[in-house]
């Protein structure tokens, strides 16, 4: 051990000041921390799903929260599929939240150009 104190305020591995951003959830302003992830932000709001799967309609939210499972997507500034734990938040952005459908089914006629109305 040195025998010189380390300044603390010096110190790099301490936080600096931080910056707060504004989003918007489903129209809703939710305020984060510049740096933090969409996935952070709109859990400190206290939502802890905010898709909804195709089948069966099982909510989701943040699961492996670095950006393998797809869970966690959502519609930022009209962009589908962001994984909100990827994406930095950045003041003003809109977020949306998901629900997928399902795939229609593709028959002959659809492949061949034509409408299926069935
Ligand atoms: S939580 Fe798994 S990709 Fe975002």
């Amino acid at each position: 051990m040195s025998a010189r104190a380390a300044d603390p305020s010096r110190d790099p591995s301490r936080p600096g000041p931080t910056t707060p951003v504004t989003i918007t959830v489903d129209g809703e302003p939710v305020t984060g921390v510049l740096g933090q992830s969409l996935a952070g932000v709109v859990m400190a709001s206290g939502r802890t799903a905010w898709r909804t799967t195709a089948a069966g309609r099982a909510p989701r939210g943040l699961f492996c929260g670095i950006g393998v499972c797809f869970d966690c997507l959502v519609t930022v500034d009209g962009v589908r599929d962001v994984r909100a734990c990827q994406r930095r938040a950045v003041e003003g952005a809109v977020v949306t939240t998901q629900a997928e459908a399902l795939p229609t089914r593709v028959t002959s006629d659809v492949r061949a150009g034509e409408v299926d109305d069935a």
